[in-house]
C-alpha cells in the first residue's frame, strides 16, 4: 500500500478509536437501566415490522407481532455478531506487526461486538419473560458462523458492511414518530447504532484493503460467494418467518384460516427481508462502495440474484 494511503487509513482508524471511547456505553447503566419490557408497547417500529400491512390483525395482535419480531431481531443480531466478531479477530492478524492504531481499532470493534451479543442475549431473555411459551429461534449461530466463514473474506466483509450500515437505517426508523413504541427497544437501536457507525467505517477500510490485494479472477469468485451468502441469509429468514407466524397463530386466541396464515407468512418474510437484506442493499453508502469495487457485469449478476428478494 502506498505510504499516503497507509497514513490516511491510519487516521481513519484513529478517529474510530476516538469516537469509540466517546460513545462507549454499558448494557445495564445506559441501555437497560433496570427497566422491563411493557407488553402494552410495540418492540419494533412499524417501519421495520410492516405491521401496518397486516390488515387482518387487530391492534393488540399487531402489537404482539411487533414483539415477536423484536425478539427475533435480538436473536438475529446475536447470530450475525458471532461471525462478524470471528472475522474481525481473524483479519486483525494482518495488523499484528503493522499499524498498531488499526489493530487497536479492530480489537475495540471485537470487544464491542462481544458486548452487543451479551446485550441481545439479555434482550431475548427479557422479551421471553413477557411472552407465552413456544417461541423458537431456529438457526444456530455457530453453524451459521462456520458456513459464513468458509466463504472469501471479501464476501464476508461485504455482507458485514451491509449489516452494519443497515443498523443505521434501523435507528432512523426507531426515532421516526411511532406511537406506543417501547422506550427500552428504542434505546437498543440508539446505543447499538452509536457503536455500529464506527464498525461500518472499519468494514469499508478492511473490505477495500482485501479488494486491493485481489486479482480479477479472485474478485469474480468472491462476488459468487457474496450472492451465496445473501441467499443463505434469505434461507434463514424464510425459516424464521414461518416459525414466528406459527408461534403467533398458536398463541393468539382465535383461528386463522389458510389464506390468513399464508398472507401473514408473506408479510413477515417481506418484513424480515426488508430488515436484514433490502435496507442494507439500498443503503447509499453500501451501493456506492460495492459499485466502485465490481464491474458492471458483476453488478448485473448480483442484481439478477437479488431480484426475487427485493
Ligand atoms: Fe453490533
Ligand atoms: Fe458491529
Amino acid at each position: 500500500m502506498a505510504t499516503a494511503a497507509y497514513e490516511t487509513n491510519s487516521a481513519r482508524y484513529a478517529r474510530c478509536i476516538q469516537i469509540s471511547k466517546k460513545v462507549r456505553w454499558d448494557i445495564d447503566d445506559d441501555v437497560i437501566r433496570g427497566r422491563q419490557f411493557d407488553t402494552t408497547q410495540k418492540f419494533l417500529p412499524d417501519g421495520l415490522s410492516l405491521i401496518g400491512e397486516m390488515t387482518g390483525l387487530d391492534a393488540g395482535e399487531k402489537r404482539f407481532m411487533s414483539q415477536i419480531q423484536g425478539r427475533t431481531y435480538a436473536n438475529v443480531f446475536g447470530l450475525v455478531e458471532r461471525f462478524i466478531n470471528a472475522k474481525v479477530l481473524e483479519i486483525s492478524r494482518d495488523h499484528w506487526f503493522g499499524d498498531q492504531v488499526a489493530l487497536e481499532a479492530l480489537i475495540r470493534f471485537s470487544e464491542e461486538e462481544l458486548k452487543h451479543q451479551e446485550m441481545f442475549r439479555r434482550i431475548e431473555q427479557m422479551a421471553g419473560e413477557t411472552m407465552p411459551a413456544g417461541y423458537r429461534f431456529l438457526p444456530d449461530p455457530n453453524d451459521v458462523a462456520h458456513a459464513v466463514l468458509g466463504k472469501s473474506t471479501w464476501a464476508v466483509l461485504a455482507l458485514t458492511c451491509h449489516i452494519e450500515l443497515f443498523t443505521q437505517s434501523h435507528y432512523t426508523r426507531s426515532i421516526e414518530p411511532d406511537e406506543n413504541l417501547s422506550e427500552l427497544f428504542k434505546d437498543v437501536f440508539l446505543y447499538h447504532w452509536k457503536e455500529e457507525s464506527q464498525h461500518a467505517v472499519m468494514d469499508e477500510l478492511e473490505w477495500r484493503r482485501q479488494d486491493a490485494a485481489m486479482s480479477g479472477y479472485e474478485r469474480d469468485s468472491a462476488v459468487d460467494d457474496l450472492i451465496a451468502l445473501v441467499g443463505a441469509v434469505d434461507g434463514i429468514l424464510q425459516v424464521q418467518a414461518r416459525a414466528d407466524v406459527d408461534y403467533f397463530t398458536a398463541v393468539v386466541d382465535r383461528r386463522f384460516d389458510d389464506e390468513e396464515t399464508t398472507a401473514l407468512r408473506e408479510t413477515v418474510l417481506k418484513a424480515y427481508r426488508w430488515q436484514y437484506i433490502v435496507s442494507g442493499v439500498q443503503h447509499p453508502r453500501f451501493a456506492a462502495i460495492l459499485g466502485e469495487l465490481i464491474t458492471a457485469a458483476q453488478g448485473k449478476r448480483i442484481g439478477t440474484a437479488l431480484a426475487p428478494i427485493l
